[in-house]
């Protein structure tokens, strides 16, 4: 049996029950494959359903403001993907008239959509024979047939396009493409696969030649960056200061407590010789209630060392209320804020310290 027939009998037995395979709407098939784009199946469902029920329609979405979007998102991480949909939404509403974009091609110019996206949403919707390559795929692909090529280089990508192109069946693409994704997540796992049980076990490259866990070609380690933040949770009575990150960098457009980043760990006995601590508090007789150890969050490709200091100021001061917004503490829970932060709010110090503080 060639490949596509194989793979479409196990699909039959193995194919998974899930939220976006119920429905052909573009708009909530374009949501799913944006959110699962850097998402476990797992993690992503409980999002999509909470997603699609704030914004069920293309017009809602763009309609929305982009923090009521990234309220959503809060905790999904890479919240460029948030921003990106609004984006996308706007532009279908206002310069495609709500029409959604129905070709490989056109989908492509969506903000956010790649080329695998583009390819599940042409697929799964409508019947487009492209392929949808996720890095399920390329596994699969890379162990079967025995692909050494980077599915980190564009030359690479291309020879498992071409693969894929020629295996795929062109009159099911929808299903071809979905079972290729279970097929990747249930089977030919990245870690320990149950080769014994795959249909392709006869024919599989990498189990005949032992190359299970050296296929598919490993991307090249991305030096993770250090980082150490000392944030400031300020209470001037009930009200704290917050501001929502501007720069092309981390959690943009989220919002945080003032933010002290140095190159090394900074010592709590220099917290208070630190410029920016000075421009801030210097005038404000700030009273430190609480220091935290230092957390460690990882990111992708960073490590974050953070600590929490809860002061208490009887006084604001300019440099506070020029760059900082004053808020209600309560009303932190409203912002999205990153999963750091949401953290600590989460955590014995600051219900303590800084959201109901003990009365003197
Ligand atoms: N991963 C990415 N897209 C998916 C989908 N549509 N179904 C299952 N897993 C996926």
């Amino acid at each position: 049996m060639d490949f596509k027939t194989l793979l479409s009998s196990w699909y039959t037995i193995n194919a998974r029950s899930l939220p976006w395979r119920e429905t052909s709407d573009p708009y909530k098939i374009w949501v799913s494959e944006v959110i699962l784009q850097q998402t476990r199946v797992a993690q992503g469902t409980a999002y999509y359903h909470r997603f699609i029920s704030k914004f069920p329609t293309v017009k809602h979405l763009a309609n929305a403001h982009e923090d009521d979007v990234l309220k959503v998102w809060q905790g999904l991480g890479y919240y460029t993907r948030a921003r990106n949909l609004l984006a996308a939404a706007k532009y279908i509403e206002n310069e495609l008239n709500g029409r959604f974009p129905n070709t490989y091609q056109e989908l492509l110019k969506l903000k956010g959509v790649g080329q695998y996206s583009a390819g599940a949403i042409a697929s799964f919707v409508f019947k487009e024979p492209v392929p949808a390559i996720d890095g399920n795929v390329y596994r699969i692909i890379a162990r079967i047939f025995g692909v050494f090529d980077s599915p980190y280089t564009s030359q690479g990508k291309a020879v498992f396009r071409k693969v894929v192109v020629e295996l795929m069946n062109k009159s099911a693409p929808d299903q071809f493409n979905q079972a290729l994704l279970d097929f990747g997540a249930l089977q030919c796992v990245p870690r320990s696969p149950n080769c014994s049980i795959c249909p392709f076990v006869h024919y599989c490259y990498a189990y005949k030649n032992n190359l299970v866990d050296i296929l598919p070609t490993k991307a090249k380690k991305i030096k993770t960056r250090n980082r150490h933040f000392t944030y400031l949770l300020i209470r001037h009575g009930d009200y704290t200061f917050i501001s929502k990150r501007k720069s092309k960098d981390i959690w943009k457009s989220l919002y945080e407590f003032p933010l002290i980043e140095t190159e090394k760990p900074l010592a709590a006995e220099k917290l208070q010789d630190d410029d920016e601590w000075k421009l801030l508090l210097a005038s404000s007789d700030p009273e430190i209630v609480y220091f935290s150890p230092t957390v460690k969050h990882l990111l992708s490709h960073q490590v974050i060392m953070a600590r929490f200091v809860i002061v208490n100021i009887t006084k604001t001061t300019k440099g506070l209320l020029d760059r900082f917004k004053k808020v209600h503490t309560s009303s932190i829970d409203s912002y999205t804020i990153p999963t750091l932060i949401d953290n600590f709010l989460a955590a014995e110090p600051a219900e303590k310290y800084f959201l109901n503080p003990p009365t003197p």
